[in-house]
């Protein structure tokens, strides 16, 4: 089936219709700072009237595709970002499988999983060294799925930062950095997100539009 997608406007990002929890793999932040539902939540009515808007074209319904987003969240932030892409997915492209999972409850071979994933994080600092990914997506990646294959794997990448550090946003680089060495391929340009999330909605969802773009090139 062939569906054609013009202009558009889709309804407003109301994250908090999706608490962190709901997605049965899915783990709220757990280790500090303040927790994604509540700092979705925070914004969630601060956003009521805004509108994301996209005008590229998506051809496909990809239907029986299976996407996953194993991210690293510590205060929030990048979870928002996943919710929102989740939210936008939903909306464009209601038959494409999208299943978030917080780093710590994945598995090495959750990254082999599903047609096509994504890795999530922020740059945070390592021991004393900034400028490196969330200390749970480096532990996750490079001890516990240090010997995993993504020879013929697809990964996207999303990653924030902060103008304050010198590093910024370099988890991007760490991420791709993993996923060559593991033998994996990059798929599409890195999102990144630079500073607070939260009035970024438009930037997700048009990151989102090329991203279905590109998937359907596939
Ligand atoms: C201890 C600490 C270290 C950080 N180091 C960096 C850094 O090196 N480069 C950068 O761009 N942002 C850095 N940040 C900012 C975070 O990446 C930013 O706040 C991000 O939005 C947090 O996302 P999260 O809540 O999903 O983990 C740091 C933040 C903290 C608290």
């Amino acid at each position: 089936m062939t569906i054609w997608f013009g202009l558009t406007t889709i309804p407003p990002v109301i994250s908090s219709l999706h608490p962190p929890s709901q997605d049965s793999s899915d783990s709220s932040d757990s280790h500090g700072g303040k927790k994604g539902a509540s700092a979705r939540g925070d914004i969630a009515s601060a956003d009521s009237a805004q509108k994301v808007s996209t005008n590229a074209s998506v051809k496909k319904d990809f239907e029986g595709m299976k996407l996953r987003i194993i991210y690293a969240s510590t205060s929030g932030h990048t979870e928002h970002v996943v919710h929102v892409l989740k939210d936008f997915f939903a909306e464009k492209v209601p038959k494409l499988e999208v299943t978030l999972q917080s780093v710590e409850s994945a598995k090495p071979e959750d990254l082999l999983k599903g047609d096509l994933l994504i890795l999530a994080s922020a740059t945070w600092n390592i021991g004393a060294t900034e400028g490196h990914m969330n200390p749970h997506m480096h532990t996750f990646l490079y001890k516990d799925a240090k010997d995993i294959d993504l020879t013929g794997r697809k990964v996207g990448i999303i990653a924030l930062g902060d103008t304050r550090y010198f590093f910024t946003s370099r988890a991007s680089e760490r991420i791709r950095n993993y996923i060559q060495e593991s033998g994996g391929t990059v798929f599409g340009f890195p999102m990144t997100i630079i500073n607070e999330p939260y009035g970024q909605e438009d930037k997700v969802a048009k990151w989102g539009e090329k991203f279905l773009t590109k998937l359907q090139e596939l």
